[in-house]
């Protein structure tokens, strides 16, 4: 029977004890291979993550199960403690194969929970589609209320030329229809539109589909939007983005933007595309990721483009298609109130 004492830590994940560090980002990047099928970043990038100070703006709690040498797996939080969706955690659960479906991934709740702030009303699990997880959070009651498709575009370096002429092709396009695109590279925006680039991004946030989720507006500060970027620049990516300008007013009219690691060389990974809904339709989507393309297979060496959007976002799916990217893994998103999981948790202990 297992019991707190095949607990190894339990804590917030910064004071995680040095001597299972190592052992951790093994863990972590076994996860990675399991929920991407992708070679996962080098202990760097874990490390940086780990070194990242305490924030008043999230909380990040982690229960390890197993021992000093040997890991079994973890249950892990994230929480934003500031700007909105403070009620919510979104939780993790990993534990490696031959332990799976023992009784670990129970303890590893069971304990996480014991950790969650008061504050913690909702909980919501992403779990690869058919994983082990998922079968256990639907056991627990939970329900679907998000579905994500992962998809990967190749980066294949022979087709170079054609990008290029693809890439200023849609940008003399975008041009003909009054909007001219700029690089940005780690968040340096223009001082004049800076403002308006951030409150474009609140209202892109609060455009995309968050399906059944039971999630609040977010909130974005000019000091939220300053720490995405000190975040990047403490765990050593790079964020490049491309701005589409509307020329008539001198105001940000959309957004694509992918971050860049020298901890994982192999994949780009996509942050948010946007367009502000009065200048959708105009294939700006389009050629803001396919400048984004031409740069990924200029400047780079990453070999796969890996991004995430909900599977029922047709505009958006649209334009990854026409960029070659094939559905690569779905992962689903379960929600449960607190209360409703304590109590199926208490009578499946019985
Ligand atoms: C997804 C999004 C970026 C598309 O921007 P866009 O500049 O309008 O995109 P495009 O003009 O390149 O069009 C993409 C496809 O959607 C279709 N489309 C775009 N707007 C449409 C509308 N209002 N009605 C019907 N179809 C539309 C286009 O016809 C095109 O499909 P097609 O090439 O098969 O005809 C935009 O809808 C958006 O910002 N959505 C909110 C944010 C979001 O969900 N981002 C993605 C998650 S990261």
């Amino acid at each position: 029977m297992l019991s707190k004492d095949h607990i190894l830590f339990k804590g917030s994940l910064s004071s995680l004890p040095l001597e299972i560090r190592q052992e951790y980002i093994r863990l972590a990047q076994t996860r990675y291979r399991d929920r991407f099928n992708l070679p996962p970043p080098n202990s760097g990038h874990y490390n940086a993550l780990l070194s990242l100070p305490e924030s008043d703006s999230f909380e990040r709690l982690i229960v390890i199960a197993g021992s000093k040498d040997s890991l079994i797996g973890y249950a892990s939080s994230f929480r934003n403690t500031k700007y909105d969706n403070t009620d919510r955690a979104e939780i993790s659960i990993f534990v490696i194969e031959p332990f799976q479906n023992t009784g670990y991934e129970f303890l590893l709740l069971s304990e996480l929970l014991t950790l969650l702030s008061e504050k913690t009303t909702i909980l919501t699990f992403s779990t690869r589609e058919g994983s082990s997880v998922e079968q256990f959070v639907r056991t627990l009651g939970c329900v679907l209320a998000f579905t994500g498709r992962w998809s990967v575009k190749i980066l294949d370096r022979s087709k170079l030329e054609s990008v290029k002429k693809i890439a200023k092709q849609r940008l003399l396009q975008a041009k003909s229809k009054g909007f001219s695109i700029i690089k940005i590279e780690n968040g340096k925006f223009p001082r004049n539109i800076y403002d308006d680039v951030i409150s474009m991004y609140e209202t892109l946030w609060r455009d995309m589909p968050s399906e059944d989720l039971d999630e609040e507006p977010e909130v974005l500060t000019p000091e939220r939007f300053k720490e995405r970027y000190d975040i990047l620049l403490k765990t050593q990516q790079r964020a490049i983005a491309f701005l589409a300008i509307h020329d008539a007013t001198g105001k940000p009219a959309g957004i694509t933007e992918a971050y860049l690691s020298s901890h994982h060389p192999s994949v780009a990974f996509q942050d948010d595309t946007g367009v502000l809904r009065p200048y959708r339709g105009n294939r700006l989507g389009l050629a803001l990721k396919t400048q984004l393309l031409e740069y990924l297979l200029e400047n780079t060496n990453a070999t796969h483009w890996m991004t995430q959007n909900a599977k029922s976002n047709e505009h958006m799916w649209r334009i990854n298609e026409k960029l070659g990217y094939q559905e690569w893994v779905i992962h689903k998103t379960y929600q449960i109130k607190r209360e409703s999981l304590l109590a199926n948790l208490e009578t499946l202990k019985r």
